[in-house]
């Protein structure tokens, strides 16, 4: 199956867009079954432990962590930047992603303004402690200012600040950062019309039919899962 996906996806680059459309639309299928997986797993139960320990409050929830998890295992990242990594717990399903996948020189650049917070907290030590996690603390605003980002990255987690405003400025910001193929994530998409407003100008029109014009669109695919939104860059060529 793991092969099936990544010649899949290696053929995005030549083939015609009927076929690119198509392999892009059998990853639902894919994360569905990586996100079933996680959830029934020890790995979950602990997770849920570790958090109801600590305190929930302002942390991802068990359905949505599972759906990252997924996506995650879909697209194997090797750079990957999120926003709000606060205690943890995004950043654990993220981790054990790149684990299970054997992405040993995965990087997870994890940014978190509270100096308060115990950031990582909730990542179980053989998470932390592999070299894939990058905890900085600070603005995201004030790392994109002084240029101490990846300026390529292959995947995109938005979990800080959700007003309108914020997340809108982070998808702007991140997008273009995102190699073709890369995926954009967003949390609480429910919270305003920041992530259904970026993806609609993501589509590209045809005048006459009001048909997707599939050249200047600029994602292949896009989705709501729960409280996450997910869209997979396309560059124009
Ligand atoms: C919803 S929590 C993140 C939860 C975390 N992803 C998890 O699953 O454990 C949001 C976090 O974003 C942080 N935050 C808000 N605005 C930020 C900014 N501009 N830059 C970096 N972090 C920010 C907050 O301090 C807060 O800890």
């Amino acid at each position: 199956m793991r092969v099936f996906q990544l010649s899949q996806r290696h053929q995005v680059q030549q083939t015609p867009q009927t076929s690119s459309l198509a392999s892009f639309y059998s990853m639902w299928d894919a994360v569905a079954r990586f996100a079933k997986e996680i959830r029934a797993s020890e790995f979950m139960s602990d997770m849920i432990r570790r958090r109801d320990a600590y305190g929930s409050d302002g942390v991802m929830g068990a359905l949505d962590c599972a759906t990252l998890y997924g996506l995650t295992r879909w697209l194997r990242p090797m750079v990957l930047v999120e926003s709000g990594g606060f205690i943890g717990m995004s950043s654990a399903f993220i981790l054990k992603a790149l684990v299970d996948e054997k992405l040993a020189n995965a990087k997870l650049y994890s940014i978190e303004l509270s100096q308060d917070c115990e950031q990582g907290a909730l990542i179980p030590e053989e998470l932390r402690s592999s070299g894939g996690f990058v905890p900085m603390r600070g603005r995201i605003e004030d790392f994109l200012k002084g240029d101490q980002l990846p300026a390529s990255i292959d995947m995109f987690l938005h979990d800080s600040s959700h007003s309108y405003q914020h997340m809108l400025w982070e998808f702007r910001q991140f997008w273009p950062r995102l190699r073709d193929g890369g995926l954009l994530v967003s949390h609480d998409v429910q919270m305003n019309a920041a992530f259904p407003e970026f993806v609609t100008n993501t589509y590209a029109l045809e005048k006459k039919t009001g048909r997707r014009d599939f050249e200047r669109t600029s994602h292949y695919e896009w989705g709501r899962w729960g409280y996450i939104g997910f869209a997979i860059k396309k560059v124009g060529r």
